[in-house]
């Protein structure tokens, strides 16, 4: 998938932040994951899309450590992450906001918000972190006694973000963190996520909201039933007939 002449927002040059390589993961005789490679490189935003089952959130728990791999290769900044305890994974700089939030409904949204920064090992500077959170997120420090399970599904969205934040890893997993938004959240979610981007996180993003995913990203990969079937420039599947006919007819 490749559109000679247009610049290149082909992979990036250099070492890759992020490398999988021909991955297999397996619920029980079922391979979720039938060898898949992406990468991601700093300074990054990139989109992985598919229909409902094709393994993005697979993807990304075996990137965090939640599910193992059967095989194939993931390394973080050159080093191996199979294996590792998913704490660890953590603490090496990759914070993971899963699919449903994830959210601990009868804590308050200060708790929930220690609970990520507890992967540094100091809680020094938390004041620190809490201005960077509040300052995306106003309504999180309006509401930082509440519990969290009172709060609407978009308060709880940016939660999910706020306390992934509160790691202060410069690598985010995304898994649909649009799911279940109306409209107007969804653009919100999305101009947060962008600005998180330009303060220097990298992102990997996983949508079933297509269109809007591949308009934020730079590069996008398109998965089905476990294997990939076209990736390139964000650009380039916007206008993929495939890709129009498949995931962004009717929007
Ligand atoms: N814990 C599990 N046990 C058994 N099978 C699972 C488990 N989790 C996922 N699967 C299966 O693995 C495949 C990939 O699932 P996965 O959740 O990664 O897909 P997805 O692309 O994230 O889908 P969605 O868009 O619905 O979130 C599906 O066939 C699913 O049924
Ligand atoms: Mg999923």
């Amino acid at each position: 998938m490749s559109d000679a002449g247009s610049p290149p927002a082909a992979a990036p040059a250099g070492a890759p932040l992020l490398a999988v390589d021909d991955l297999v993961v397996a619920y029980g005789g079922i391979k979720a994951l039938r060898g898949l490679s992406i990468s991601v490189h700093e300074g990054e935003i990139v989109t992985l899309i598919g229909a409902n089952g094709a393994g993005k959130s697979t993807l990304l728990r075996a990137i965090s450590g939640l599910v193992p791999a059967k095989s194939g290769r993931i390394a973080f900044h050159g080093k191996d992450l199979r294996g590792v305890a998913a704490h660890e994974i953590v603490a090496r700089g990759v914070a993971h906001v899963p699919e449903g939030r994830g959210i601990f409904a009868n804590l308050t949204v200060k708790e929930n918000l220690v609970l990520g920064s507890w992967s540094r090992g100091s809680r020094a500077d938390l004041a620190q972190d809490y201005e960077r959170v509040f300052a995306l997120f106003p309504r999180l420090e309006e509401r930082l006694s509440q519990a969290g399970g009172t709060l609407s599904g978009g308060e709880q969205q940016m939660l999910a973000v706020g306390r992934a934040l509160m790691t202060r890893s410069r690598f985010l997993l995304l898994d649909e963190p649009s799911m279940g938004l109306s409209p107007r959240l969804v653009e919100e979610i999305f101009g947060i996520l962008e600005q998180i981007h330009r303060d220097g996180t990298t992102l990997l993003l996983v949508e079933q909201n297509a269109r809007r995913a591949l308009r934020l990203a730079s590069r996008g990969y398109v998965l089905e039933a476990g294997r990939l079937v076209l990736e390139g420039p964000t650009d380039a599947l916007l206008h993929d007939p495939r890709v129009e006919a498949a995931y962004l007819g009717g929007e």
